[in-house]
């Protein structure tokens, strides 16, 4: 009995999903870095931040500014749409893209998702972390 509850636990652990998030940098001196984890509910910016991968977010990651700004090279699919005020500031970023998100407006949808996330060079942005 003990036996089948152990095989049961290890079968959950192994099966169970997580979001992986692949982070490229614009800054090449620092090297790509694949997190995994139970991001699901998370931004993009908490997940950066429990991981100390830079990425600034100067108001509080209430889409009132472009310091948060990153490319989402994979996995828009796992992502809320882009709001008409987020695209307002991403307008605002320095090289805005098609790609172009707010990492504190990306909240991982699926507990199961992968997304590549491509970070802009933080020395060229005037902010802060928390
Ligand atoms: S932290 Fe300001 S818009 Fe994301």
């Amino acid at each position: 009995m003990q036996l089948r509850f152990e095989v049961l636990a290890k079968w959950k652990r192994r099966n169970k999903k997580m979001v992986t998030v692949k982070f490229t940098f614009e800054d090449n001196r620092i090297p790509e870095r694949t997190v995994t984890g139970n991001y699901a509910g998370m931004q993009i910016v908490e997940i950066t931040e429990e991981n100390n991968i830079h990425l600034n977010h100067n108001c509080g990651e209430v889409c009132a500014c472009s310091t948060c700004h990153v490319y989402v090279e994979k996995g828009n699919e796992f992502l809320p749409e882009i709001s008409d005020r987020e695209e307002d500031f991403i307008d605002r970023a320095i090289n805005p893209r098609l790609e172009s998100r707010l990492g504190c407006q990306c909240v991982i949808e699926d507990e199961d998702a992968y997304l590549e996330v491509h970070i802009p060079d933080q020395a060229k942005i005037i902010g802060h972390e928390h």
